[in-house]
């Protein structure tokens, strides 16, 4: 039987999950949740720009969906510039007796690392609805988890882990990317991400869960940053670049055991692939990697590089000039993935629009576990994840029904 789940929110990751949602035979899409008056009462299938109908209306009844009684709500709802709001609306729903899966609160990403009222909070909420919260994504998230897991399962010793990302964030034609980081900015200016505690609040987690992986105490965290600033000016698709101001920043959260810096998750962010090239680096001809480095027996470099076929429609609806005003929307962001693509020849999408389908993909695909597993927050060190069942596209499945360990499989429409 299918599982009832909600779409919670239509942004960049919202969207892909309602595709997938409503693509896949193993969910029943039941209901979506907008705060946009201009979504309300849109079709599900026209949100998610495929173009079917599919019956189900967004709304902003929050007691009209939970009356549905989901499974399952997959909430992308911003979380980090209105952690309480987030936390009281995941807390309803699982309250309401639906699981919830989520990338919006990253600090959630390892419950035993956050802040234990927060805990609290949900756990309670979790057991009162006999349900299961499950916080993930890219990054924090699989880079953190998954990709350290299966490397380590071939390592005979380790003396430092390093779970990177090194993006290029230049060819991203939403400039609001900018304004966390300072890109463009003189030094001093405002950079919210990289303020103290920051770093600590949004990777801090996967650093204490990597500690737990190795069955290590944590002397300590301690957050690192460093800034390049441009050589020249240049204009990218994110924004104009003055000479002097910010162009690069490496930054992250260091666990120290030992006494030294053993356990590191850190970000390498560009506007320009040649700016601190001193730094680590993608490998040539990528802009954007998910790296697990280890040093130790054998050192190991794990790169995983997202990427793959974008859909044309995906612009059509920024192309219809539906954005409403202020906020960044996540249809702009798909107009990144139509973009990230080929301007720059040969390469598609480079991490932006596939990085929202596999934060997506990573929530989804978790589902199934997450209802089967105990009330509380899990982390996916205890979850059973992603079997892949139904994941080979419809096209590459022939009339003859394939079995598999869990027998014939059923088709996605
Ligand atoms: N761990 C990871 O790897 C990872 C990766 C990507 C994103 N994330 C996190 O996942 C969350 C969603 O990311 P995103 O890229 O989809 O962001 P987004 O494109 O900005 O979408 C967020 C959506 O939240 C809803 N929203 C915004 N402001 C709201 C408000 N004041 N009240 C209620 N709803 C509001 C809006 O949807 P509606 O208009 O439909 O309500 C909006 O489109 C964020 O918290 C982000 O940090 C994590």
């Amino acid at each position: 039987m299918a599982y009832r789940v909600v779409q919670w929110s239509t942004g960049g990751v919202g969207k892909q999950a309602l595709r997938a949602l409503v693509e896949s035979s193993d969910f029943e899409l039941v209901g979506v949740y907008t705060h946009r008056d201009a979504r309300v009462g849109r079709d599900a299938g026209e949100i998610a720009a495929l173009w079917i109908e599919t019956g189900i209306r967004a709304t902003s009844d929050v007691d009209a969906l939970l009356a549905l009684r989901p499974a399952c709500v997959v909430y992308t709802s911003t979380g980090e510039t209105r952690p309480r709001q987030a936390v009281g609306e995941i807390a309803l729903i699982l309250a309401s007796g639906a699981n919830v899966v989520s990338s919006s609160m990253m600090n959630l990403i390892y419950p035993p690392a956050a802040h234990p009222r927060t805990i609290e909070t949900l756990a309670e909420a979790c057991e009162r609805g006999g349900t299961t919260l499950f916080t993930s994504g890219i990054d924090p998230g699989f880079s953190g988890d998954a990709l350290p897991l299966a490397a380590l399962q071939i390592c005979a010793r380790v003396d430092v882990i390093r779970v990177q990302e090194l993006a290029d964030y230049g060819t991203h034609p939403d400039g609001s990317w900018a304004t966390p980081y300072g890109f463009g900015q003189p030094e001093g200016a405002a950079a919210p991400i990289l303020e103290p505690g920051v770093p600590t609040l949004l990777w801090g987690g996967m650093v204490t869960m990597l500690a737990d992986i190795l069955g290590v105490e944590l002397e300590g965290r301690e957050e690192f940053c460093e800034r390049w600033y441009a050589p020249e000016t240049f204009d990218v698709p994110l924004g104009h670049i003055e000479k002097g101001t910010l162009a690069a920043v490496r930054f992250g959260v260091a666990g120290i055991v030992g006494g030294a810096r053993r356990l590191i998750a850190e970000h390498v962010t560009r506007t320009r692939p040649d700016m601190a090239l001193h730094w680590p680096r993608p490998p040539v001809g990528t802009r954007s990697v998910h790296r697990v480095a280890i040093e130790g027996l054998p050192s190991l470099t794990l790169d995983l590089h997202l990427g793959g076929e974008t859909r044309a429609e995906d612009g059509a609806e920024e192309r219809g000039g539906e954005r409403d005003g202020g906020e960044r929307d996540g249809g702009e962001r798909d107009g990144g993935e139509r973009d990230g693509g080929e301007r720059d020849g040969g390469e598609r999408d480079e991490g932006g629009g596939a990085g929202l389908v596999a934060t997506a993909m990573r929530l989804v695909n978790a589902i199934p576990a997450v209802v089967a597993a105990p009330p509380g927050l899990v982390t996916p060190l205890e979850l059973r994840l992603g079997t892949g069942r139904n994941l080979l596209a419809p096209r590459w499945r022939s009339s003859a029904p394939a079995s598999g360990p869990e027998g014939p499989q059923r088709s996605r429409t």
